[in-house]
């Protein structure tokens, strides 16, 4: 689909199918999607761990409202691997590459007809004890992804965005 109606259509999905599987074709493009994404200095950091069991549903669903999505891809980085930027220390990109990768997966999803909501209502230390991270990977999201359910509709929020002349400048 031409991408500007892409990103028109998708909206975050509050109200997945739970007894709607995903194919396990379209779960390995949606994952394509992730590793084909740029970052910083190529050094691909992420890691994402597929959450599909009933086990590690149930663990995220207590970390943060997961909406019965039947997959919830949680998307950390790795700081052994991270880029940092030698003219800003302490700056690392792992949230950017992290970001990329879980906002390719989003749209490649929405492609497929599946639909997915970002999920940041977590707290990162009870992530990394839940699913016992080793120290070096650092959660930066969760995608949720799944069927949507009859009731699914988008928040009376989505189409409430600012005009391009609120955020954009040029200077
Ligand atoms: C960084 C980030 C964090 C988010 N965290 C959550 C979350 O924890 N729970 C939730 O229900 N939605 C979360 N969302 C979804 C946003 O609320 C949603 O994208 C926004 O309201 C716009 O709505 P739309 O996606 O339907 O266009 C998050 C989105 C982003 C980009």
């Amino acid at each position: 689909m031409e991408f500007l109606k892409l990103a028109e259509q998708r909206y975050s999905e509050r109200a997945f199918d739970k007894a709607h599987p995903i194919e396990e074709e379209k779960l390995s493009k949606i994952l394509e999607a992730g590793r084909l994404a740029p970052t910083a200095c190529n050094f691909q950091p992420q890691k994402v761990y597929v959450l599909k069991s009933n086990d590690a549903l149930w663990k995220a669903a207590k970390l943060t409202h997961t909406y019965d999505a039947p997959i919830v891809l949680l998307v950390c980085y790795d700081l052994n691997t991270v880029w940092k930027n030698a003219r800003e220390e302490g700056y690392n990109a792992g949230e950017q590459d992290a970001s990329i990768v879980a906002t390719s997966m989003m749209f490649e999803a929405e492609d497929l007809g599946i639909h997915s909501i970002w999920l940041r209502g977590f707290n990162s230390k009870l992530v990394s004890e839940s699913f016992e991270l080793p120290e070096n990977i650092k959660p930066a999201m969760m995608l949720a992804i799944g069927y949507p359910s009859e009731s699914s509709a988008p928040s009376p929020r989505h189409s409430d965005r600012k005009p391009l002349t609120d955020t954009v400048e040029e200077l």
